[in-house]
């Protein structure tokens, strides 16, 4: 029998997922004798989040009332009505073909591009955006193709860029509305310009709007797929974020548009979803209550990471050599570091020297030629003051 290392799948090597890789450093800097403060995951309930105690009720009563069976593929009928139920009434979304739920948007996200794109298909994926399109893309076999959000324009996508990067290959557009890591949301003109595109290019546009109700300001959250019905639209949404429990693993899909042009499609993306069985039988129970039950933690969620986002805006802002687009949603700001061009280096730097556990820029992508670093002000007030006292100490290059 062979003694050598076991060779990996090529596709691992393109695997990079920034949020997680620098723990291993934040690992080495503890065992060194730091004090960590992690404002690296977007977990809230790794903070003083919890779980409200209606949806944890329904799990628990699910589990003592036998309901750990398989279930249908797509998900139970009552999850999927209420899933339609918030999409058309809450979200405006008109032409609703389909729905089912997945363990965390993130299967979904997964069966979505699956039954999509071959290898060497191309996917428009917001740069900076959240790493998990394009870990997937790449194990699908198919190449990055950013596009730019516009930090001049409170990180508006950039629609000339998109417009320039569409070619025969392209077959969907990746909009993170409310955008992770710069908790920005797009402007209806700009959504309408995707849809324009989509249309001209028979495009597929993916919504990733599982921030939709974290919005810290005034201004109203608007569904892509609530503007028409005559794009294919997929809206990913779930339980991980607006409702405190991101590791209960339960996220849905809801496909809009015209029903000819999406039936293949759909029809494909449920050939995934029956090889995979189901998503968690007793978190499915959940569904109902959480939609349609009480739903004032949001509100008093929003009105503390309203305070938390202050705070690192105006700390982070006094800075030299940092300024920071203030996020209108979420809990993720993605200040810019105007003299540090090696952002991994410096965020390398800031763990090791200072024990504050934020993520380099070049995770999530951004333009060539600018350096950013991503926080989460999930944190008490207490511990983001504390650092961003550190980061201030620690310089800006
Ligand atoms: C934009 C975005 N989409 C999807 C996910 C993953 O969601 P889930 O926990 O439902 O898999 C995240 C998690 O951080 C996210 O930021």
């Amino acid at each position: 029998m062979s003694s050598a290392p076991i060779v990996t799948a090529r596709r691992a090597e393109s695997i990079k997922y920034a949020v997680r890789d620098v723990v291993l450093v934040a690992r080495r800097a503890e065992a060194a004798g730091l004090k960590l403060l992690y404002l690296n995951i977007g977990d809230p309930n790794i903070f003083d989040f919890v779980t409200p105690p209606h949806i944890v009720e329904a799990i628990c009563k699910a589990l003592h009332d036998n309901q750990t069976s398989y279930t249908a593929s797509e998900g139970l009928s009552p999850a999927l009505e209420a899933i339609r139920q918030d999409a058309e009434e809450r979200c405006g979304i008109r032409g609703v073909r389909d729905a089912f739920v997945g363990n965390g948007a993130s299967e979904c996200i997964e069966v979505a591009l699956s039954a999509l794109v071959d290898a060497g298909q191309k996917v428009l994926t917001p740069s900076p955006g959240y790493p998990l399109y394009t870990a997937l893309l790449g194990k699908l076999g198919c190449p990055e193709v950013p596009y730019y959000l516009d930090e001049a324009q409170g990180w508006q996508p950039d629609v000339a860029d998109i417009a320039a990067k569409i070619d025969a290959d392209t077959r969907a557009i990746v909009l993170i509305n409310p955008n992770n890591p710069t908790g920005s949301m797009c402007e209806p003109s700009t959504m309408e310009q995707i849809l324009e595109l989509a249309r001209k290019h028979d495009l597929v546009v993916f919504a990733d709007e599982i921030y939709d109700r974290l919005v810290l300001d005034e201004a109203k959250h608007i569904s892509i797929a609530s503007l028409a019905d005559d794009v294919p639209v997929l809206t990913f949404n779930g339980l991980s974020k607006a409702f405190l429990g991101p590791g209960l693993r339960l996220g849905w899909c809801v496909t809009s548009g015209p029903e000819a042009r999406l039936r293949p499609y759909i029809d494909a993306m449920h050939k995934f979803l029956r090889a995979r069985l189901c998503a968690s039988h007793p978190v499915q129970h959940a569904v109902v209550p959480a939609l349609q039950g009480d739903q004032s933690h949001i509100a008093e969620a929003c009105g503390r990471l309203r305070l938390r986002r202050d705070i690192t805006v105006q700390m982070l802002n006094a800075i030299d050599g940092i300024s920071c687009v203030a996020p209108q949603a979420a809990f993720y700001a993605f200040p810019r570091l105007e003299r540090a061009p090696d952002d991994e280096g410096w965020v390398k730097g800031l763990i090791s020297s200072r024990g504050v556990v934020a993520v380099h820029g070049s995770g999530f992508g951004q333009r060539p030629g600018t350096s950013h670093f991503r926080v989460v002000f999930l944190p008490p007030e207490d511990v983001l003051r504390q650092a961003f006292a550190h980061i201030a100490e620690y310089g800006a290059g």
